[in-house]
């Protein structure tokens, strides 16, 4: 008979966004009157840019023409995207990142979720707490995060690094080895910023230990603060130890179209072997490549009226995030993060647990976020709203949780 994988017996309960939808549409179901107003998942809400949907017809044209027509997709990505997120996102910034360390993928999920395959089991990761859940999840799912804890809400082989209030929410460095350590900056759920000096120090510590940087910059396009660095490899030696992720969802509105990339150079060498043939040997096996006409419309994110563009509609979800820290400030909130980043960290009123609050705001004020536990134990007391409604919703959720 088959055997499953029992590494997924280890799972706790649903992805976090799922449990969260079931509620929400328990609670819809219940109140059809009621309006919701949804700043729970990261999911954006503005429409797509005119250079990008410009893009996208163009490339429909080609498709139904027999002489631009494109079947499969290179494995690593066309090159006209490549050399396009290089220059823009590398190059413009000093950092030497070279065409073919870039490869193309339907987005940073995936990759965050995927890349973890090409390490061997034994493996120890070190993750923040509070985390994305995609970065523990995957390595539960690979049977590399040992037995779940109930008493502490933790698996035992995984080592959390604690983002509190009194670390401003970034860690320390690890006290014990980690061989794989994931780090998102600006992050995600609390919206803190990593400054270079001290992301430096992280690199620094990879490189002293043999270990890997899993480095998630999907909210890079948030940053303000010019001491704030878009990439890792601003830093000193990270194209020895770190593998980069970025997204075109949250810049440029991509969650329902699907875009993204990850950089792994071809310095990044362990054990004698380069982890970029390895990711590309991966990429070429399971992956068929972004469809073409969703690599062209990446493309049109880099012309100048695309770059404009994209400004605009992160100064739009920018305008919320100030809305939200202002309105809840004034209301007696303790809050962080939007600032650099679309995410509002607050802490709970009276000490009230993170889904205790989520059930308030959902059933007296019909506003969803989410609860910070769910992002891990360090999250308990803590809740995480979105910049990425539209200005109406936004002010009209704070407005309601004010009221509460
Ligand atoms: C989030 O809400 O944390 C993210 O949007 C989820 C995702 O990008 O997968």
């Amino acid at each position: 008979m088959v055997k499953l994988n029992e590494n997924y017996q280890k799972l706790q309960g649903s992805y976090l966004f799922s449990q969260i939808a079931k509620k929400v549409n328990a609670y819809a179901a219940q109140n059809p009157d009621r309006t919701i107003i949804r700043l729970g998942i990261g999911d954006v809400t503005r429409p797509l840019t005119h250079s990008v949907i410009s893009a996208l017809h163009s490339a429909v044209d080609e498709m139904a023409d027999e002489k631009t027509f494109r079947g499969y997709a290179p494995d690593l990505g066309y090159d006209f995207l490549r050399h396009a997120v290089c220059e823009n996102d590398y190059r413009a910034r000093g950092c030497n990142i070279y065409e073919d360390e870039i490869f193309i993928s339907d987005g940073a999920k995936p990759d965050s979720g995927n890349i973890q395959e090409i390490f061997d089991d034994d493996n120890v990761v070190g993750v923040c707490d509070p985390v994305y859940p995609v970065y523990v999840d995957s390595n539960v799912m690979a049977g590399r995060c040992g037995d779940f804890d109930e008493k502490t809400g933790r698996y035992d082989r995984i080592v959390y690094m604690p983002c509190t209030a009194e670390n401003g929410f970034v860690p320390e460095l690890p006290q014990k080895r980690c061989d794989i350590i994931y780090l998102c900056f600006p992050n995600n759920p609390t919206g803190a910023v990593i400054r270079k000096e001290e992301l430096q120090k992280w690199v620094d510590h990879a490189n002293a230990n043999g270990s890997v940087i899993i480095f998630d910059a999907a909210y890079e396009a948030y940053i303000k603060d010019p001491g704030v660095p878009h990439s890792i490899y601003e830093c000193s030696g990270a194209r020895e130890c770190a593998i980069e992720l970025h997204s075109f969802s949250k810049n440029a509105g991509f969650t329902g179209l699907r875009l993204g990339y990850a950089v792994v150079p071809k310095d990044l060498v362990r054990d004698g072997v380069s982890l970029n043939s390895l990711w590309a040997r991966r990429h070429a096996t399971k992956y068929n490549g972004a469809p073409y006409i969703v690599q062209r419309a990446g493309e049109a994110v880099y012309s100048e009226a695309g770059k404009a563009e994209i400004r605009a509609l992160v100064d739009y979800y920018m305008e919320n995030a100030a809305v939200i820290l202002s309105g809840l400030k004034k209301a007696g909130y303790t809050v962080s993060g939007g600032t650099d980043s679309p995410y509002i960290w607050l802490k709970t009123p009276d000490d009230m647990s993170s889904w205790k609050f989520f059930d308030q705001l959902l059933e007296n004020a019909g506003v969803v976020g989410t609860p910070g536990v769910g992002f891990g134990a360090c999250g308990e007391g803590y809740f995480r709203l979105t910049a990425f409604g539209s200005h109406e919703n936004t002010a009209k959720a704070v407005e309601r949780i004010c009221a509460l």
